[in-house]
């Protein structure tokens, strides 16, 4: 059985957490996106477990997480560029991908191989856990692969209930989506995927505006996979019209979508917000897929700023699935 601790009670529990991450085993950590699986980007046998853990079937390359910027620039390579948008957002829910000191020791698996890192630096606790651990942690969403992420500690333990692990509780994730992430290239810059750091925000830093893979193929980032943040349910986006008998994921007032048929009903934004919707979003589906509703119908999103990040997670969790779709 999964072990919760308050973040109220982390510096009594420091001590025993760095024994673990320095023993290769793994702790869920909360960040402002969504709670992590977290264990040490330098021990492969830590980085393993991630992967048996999530259930993960390829070794797509794992966020590495530091505890600031002196970290980051050991791991990877800043350029100017880099060191603007560290310096505009982080801490905070942006990853950059670098490219590789292959001196610092990340373990291959954390980087699929690849002469790039993904870094990011976690607002909150999760920082402190790295700085006291001395060492970067590698930390995918703390779900099996393929299902919705955990924006809550209860959550996690839900996930991995024969597991031990120590799970760190600091409550419900502010941002509630994975951090955006951004390949730095020379002078240019490439969203991986969308987060609630938008391409405009990003601009308004740099002056330039990041080209967007959202939607493609997903080959440069294995995150994009078509099928991902996925309930059990059968998820149908964009319904101004509720099927009669399912459930419904609302987003705003009721006024040019009808919801007479839904069963059950949770509104992401009543009042029409994004921040709020984002924020609500893995917990409203992992509350209407544990009423075990057949159907889960999701009202329109607009399309635009966080809109973007939020349309990319509900589009992939509406996806076929493999081996269960055609
Ligand atoms: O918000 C988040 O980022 C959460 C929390 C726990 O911090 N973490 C997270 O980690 O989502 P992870 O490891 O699941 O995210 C990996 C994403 C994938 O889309 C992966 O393909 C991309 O980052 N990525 C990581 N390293 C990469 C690299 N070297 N090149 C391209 N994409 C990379
Ligand atoms: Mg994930």
């Amino acid at each position: 059985m999964p072990d919760i601790i308050s973040v109220d009670s982390l510096a009594e529990s420091m001590d025993a957490i760095c024994r673990k991450i320095a023993g290769g085993e793994l702790i869920a950590i909360p960040t402002e996106t969504v709670y992590g699986l977290a264990g040490d980007a330098t021990n492969g046998i830590a980085v393993a477990k991630i992967f048996q853990m999530k259930g993960r079937p390829q070794f797509n390359p794992l966020i590495c997480h530091v505890s600031g910027t002196e970290m980051a620039e050991a791991i990877g390579e800043f350029s100017p560029l880099a060191t603007k948008l560290a310096k505009a957002f982080w801490p905070g829910p942006l990853t950059l991908v670098l490219p590789l000191n292959p001196d610092y020791g990340i373990h291959p698996l954390v980087t699929a191989n690849l002469n790039t890192v993904g870094l990011r630096f976690p607002k909150g606790p999760a920082a402190d856990v790295i700085e006291a651990c001395d060492r970067p942690l590698a930390a995918p969403s703390a779900n099996r692969s393929g299902k919705i992420s955990p924006t809550s500690a209860g959550r996690v333990a839900r996930e991995f209930p024969n597991e031990q692990l120590t799970i760190i509780d600091a409550g419900a994730c502010s941002v509630g989506l994975e951090s955006t992430v951004v390949k730095v290239n020379g002078d240019s810059l490439k969203i991986l995927r969308p987060g609630s750091i938008t391409g405009e925000m990003i601009q308004s830093e740099t002056g330039i505006m990041p080209e967007s893979i959202a939607g493609g193929d997903g080959i440069e980032a294995p995150g994009m996979m078509a099928s991902h943040y996925a309930p059990n349910a059968r998820l149908l986006i964009n319904q101004r019209n509720c099927p009669s008998g399912a459930a419904l994921l609302a987003f705003g007032a009721e006024t040019d979508c009808n919801r007479d048929g839904a069963i059950q009903t949770m509104n992401l934004s009543p009042g029409g917000d994004l921040i709020e919707a984002a924020a609500n979003l893995y917990e409203s589906l992992h509350v209407l897929d544990s009423a075990g509703h057949e159907v889960i119908a999701v009202e329109p999103i607009p399309t635009n700023g966080l809109g973007i990040a939020i349309n990319d997670r509900l589009n992939r969790a509406a996806a076929p699935k493999p081996g269960v779709d055609a």
